[in-house]
């Protein structure tokens, strides 16, 4: 039965590059896609840019574009490493469209129109200086819990505290340094919390009849949402509130009919925009919106998003449209996160990695496909990108198993048999053709990396044929042409199965395969139809590259920026006032100590007199730059009013000044000093 298939990736924001995290979601989904295509069903895939909100204004401004020449440039260079990594979208669209912008409109009309909208007023920070209201992310200020200061609006990196805006100390405005002040203003309201009911049956149920897979077996596959999913949804119905979903101008988005100035919050629109790009796409090639949209679609929808965006999808969405009487996801598609070398991606690290810098380095995108296919499961677990395991794991599954049956087999039939294959139905190879369902049944799942264990397992079982039968012995000796022809056929038969097997995950290879084979595009079915004897095959050329780890290490080197130049360009043009200079109470220090912290890399203690009764200990990132004996003695700066901060090896009460290398320049920290005279504890200022 042929299955009608709606596919979305997370919509990218238009202000940022496409990085290596990104690219676990946009290929698990292109590879799942893949999958359903070569199995013969209908199915689309799309996306767009998600190009609304406040950070897109902003940083349009600051680059002195307007919003629309921002996004448009930026959609250019999402497309382009999308393709680059072989990612396949029916259509790759923007939220600021015609279609979304009529989407928008009339689900709005439609909640409107069911009492699902309420105007309420709202207090909230507003920045006098720049005259727009403040988002969470742009109040920065000092945590109530411990007093840190800089953090955010919402919640506090040095101690891990959730709160509001509204309960920072000293509050100021990160778009212009501004003190801001609370004004009231009107908001417009989704009525979530009376969508409860629904979503505690929606979150737990199946698709609606006739929105699944008809092919499931057993439970989990047939849920809307992932175990761990639906337990976190659990948390979080039992404390719905309902959804503003209006900004104040200016704001960079759809204004709201009737309401002149106020807009829809991008969260509002985003996932609007997979519909957007849907019927773009259905105008442009002639399928019925409402067939996959209408509330008595036949066809299953599912969206493929990153465990940080579950509750906009899973709580928001699917309410949403069930008050404006669409259909909702079949399910939620969640995967976790990428980390590198078992870390976040790190900018000082060289580990945020973009995509145009893997490819610029002329890193093969079907290393990549692999690997992340290979660690993929359809669970919300994190996912680790070694890059020496990256190295190991494609050179010995991709090059030292796959490549190696055919490059050893190939050249053969080329040269002593005109290049046609004998028959290739041995029986040996049964246990290929009987491995495509079960292998079906993991991609179907996203188990990507249970069907790769199981192409590489089939691998090494072609790989021992070879070995055994030993063909380039065999072409020595007259007399043993029909073995010869034999095994080189039936070696090239499995490669062709296995070829198949890795198609979703390895297109382009799988192309240059179907080329050398003479075959057409290999789908699903053609595992049960062996190559017929007689075929003709063409000239074997190498199929892929071995990765070079130097390369590996050039691509950390070109992405490894450091922190210091990023922060200070950062603040660059934000000017302070000599009351927020003053607020750092600077003094002239004595190290009365130093010495080397066990256990610590970079740490060096010291004991500091800032003439008061007793010293303070401070730990100092310069054990690269200074031998704790010569430090003893000499006098430096330090910053006295820092809040205390409890360290591994201690409580740190304080930082010392110290001038660094930025990116580029030779490496160094240079601890200040005052020129001679100064007594420890005299203010600096
Ligand atoms: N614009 C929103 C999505 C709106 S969907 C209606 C957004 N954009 S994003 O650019 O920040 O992220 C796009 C997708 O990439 C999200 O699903 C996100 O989870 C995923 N990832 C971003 N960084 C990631 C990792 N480091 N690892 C894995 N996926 C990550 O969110
Ligand atoms: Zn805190």
């Amino acid at each position: 039965m042929t299955r009608k298939i709606l596919v979305t990736s997370a919509l990218p924001y238009a202000n940022g590059a496409i990085h290596l995290g990104h690219l676990v979601e946009y290929i698990q989904t292109d590879i799942w896609v893949r999958f359903q295509k070569m199995s013969g069903n209908e199915c689309w895939y799309v996306c767009a840019d998600d190009t609304h909100g406040t950070p897109v204004m902003l940083r349009a401004e600051k680059d002195g574009l307007a919003p629309e020449e921002l996004i448009g440039r930026v959609h250019g260079e999402h497309l382009r490493d999308f393709s680059g990594f072989h990612v396949a979208f029916d259509n790759f669209y923007s939220t600021h469209s015609v279609e979304t912008r009529e989407c928008v409109e009339e689900i709005y009309a439609r909640l409107d129109a069911a009492g699902a909208i309420e105007k309420r007023d709202v207090e909230q920070y507003y920045d006098p200086v720049k005259r727009m209201f403040l988002p969470d992310r742009f109040i920065k200020g000092e945590c109530p819990k411990c007093g840190t200061k800089d953090q955010y609006g919402d919640n506090c990196e040095s101690c891990g505290a959730a709160y509001t805006p509204n309960e920072l100390k000293n509050p100021y405005s990160a778009v212009s340094g501004a003190k801001p002040e609370l004004r009231t203003s009107e908001h417009y309201f989704f009525k979530l919390g009376a969508c409860s009911d629904f979503l505690k049956e929606w979150t737990l149920s199946a698709p609606k009849e006739g929105q699944g897979n008809p092919d499931a077996e057993g439970g989990v596959e047939k849920r809307r949402l992932q175990v761990e999913a639906a337990n976190k949804m659990r948390e979080w119905l039992d404390s719905l509130e309902d959804w503003d979903i209006s900004r104040d101008a200016p704001y960079f988005g759809f204004e709201i009919p009737g309401a002149p100035g106020k807009y829809f919050y991008v969260w509002l629109d985003a996932p609007i925009g997979y519909m957007g790009s849907f019927k773009n796409l259905c105008a442009r090639v002639g399928i019925d919106f409402d067939d996959y949209w209408g509330p008595d679609s036949e066809a299953e929808l599912y969206h493929f998003i990153g465990k940080d965006i579950l509750y906009f999808h899973a709580l928001f969405w699917p309410a949403v449209l069930d008050r404006a009487r669409f259909r909702t996801p079949s399910g939620i598609c969640a995967h976790g996160f990428l980390t590198i070398d078992g870390a976040k991606m790190s900018k000082s690290r060289g580990t945020f990695i973009t995509a145009e810098s893997y490819l610029d380095l002329g890193l093969d995108p079907e290393w990549l496909r692999y690997y992340y296919a290979a660690k993929l499961n359809g669970t919300m677990g994190d996912i680790d990108l070694n890059l020496e395991d990256f190295v190991a794991r494609v050179n010995s599954d991709l090059i030292g198993k796959y490549v190696n049956i055919a490059s050893r087999c190939a050249g053969f039939i080329d040269k002593k048999f005109g290049g046609r294959l004998t028959r290739t139905d041995a029986g040996w190879l049964n246990e290929f053709r009987a491995a495509a369902p079960r292998i079906a049944a993991a991609y179907e799942q996203r188990e990507f990396g249970r069907a790769l264990r199981d192409v590489m397992a089939l691998s090494d079982v072609a790989n021992v044929f070879v070995n055994d039968r030993k063909p380039w012995e065999l072409s020595k000796r007259s007399g043993n042409e029909a073995e010869l022809h034999a095994v080189c056929s039936e070696a090239i038969e499995a490669f062709r199965l296995l070829t198949l097997y890795l198609k979703p995950v390895l297109p382009k290879l799988a192309e240059a395969v179907e080329s050398f084979l003479e075959v057409a595009p290999l789908t699903w079915g053609d595992a049960g139809v062996p190559l017929p004897e007689g075929h003709a095959v063409g000239v074997y050329a190498h199929l892929m590259k071995r990765v070079d780890p130097a390369r590996v290490a050039a691509l950390v080197e070109a992405n490894r920026e450091s922190l210091a130049p990023a922060e200070a360009t950062a603040r660059a043009g934000e000017k302070i006032s000599i009351d927020d200079f003053m607020k750092v109470d600077l003094r002239v220090a004595r190290i009365v100590d130093a010495a080397h912290v066990e256990g610590a890399e970079k740490l060096i203690r010291l004991v500091l007199d800032i003439g008061e009764t007793k010293p303070r200990q401070v730990f100092a990132g310069i054990k690269s730059a200074y031998d704790p004996a010569q430090l003893v003695g000499r006098m430096t700066a330090m910053v006295a009013n820092l809040a205390p901060r409890k360290m591994k090896f201690g409580v740190s009460e304080g930082m010392v000044l110290a001038a660094a290398s930025g990116k580029g320049e030779t490496p160094g920290i240079f601890l200040l000093s005052p020129d001679g005279g100064a007594r420890p504890g005299m203010r600096i200022r």
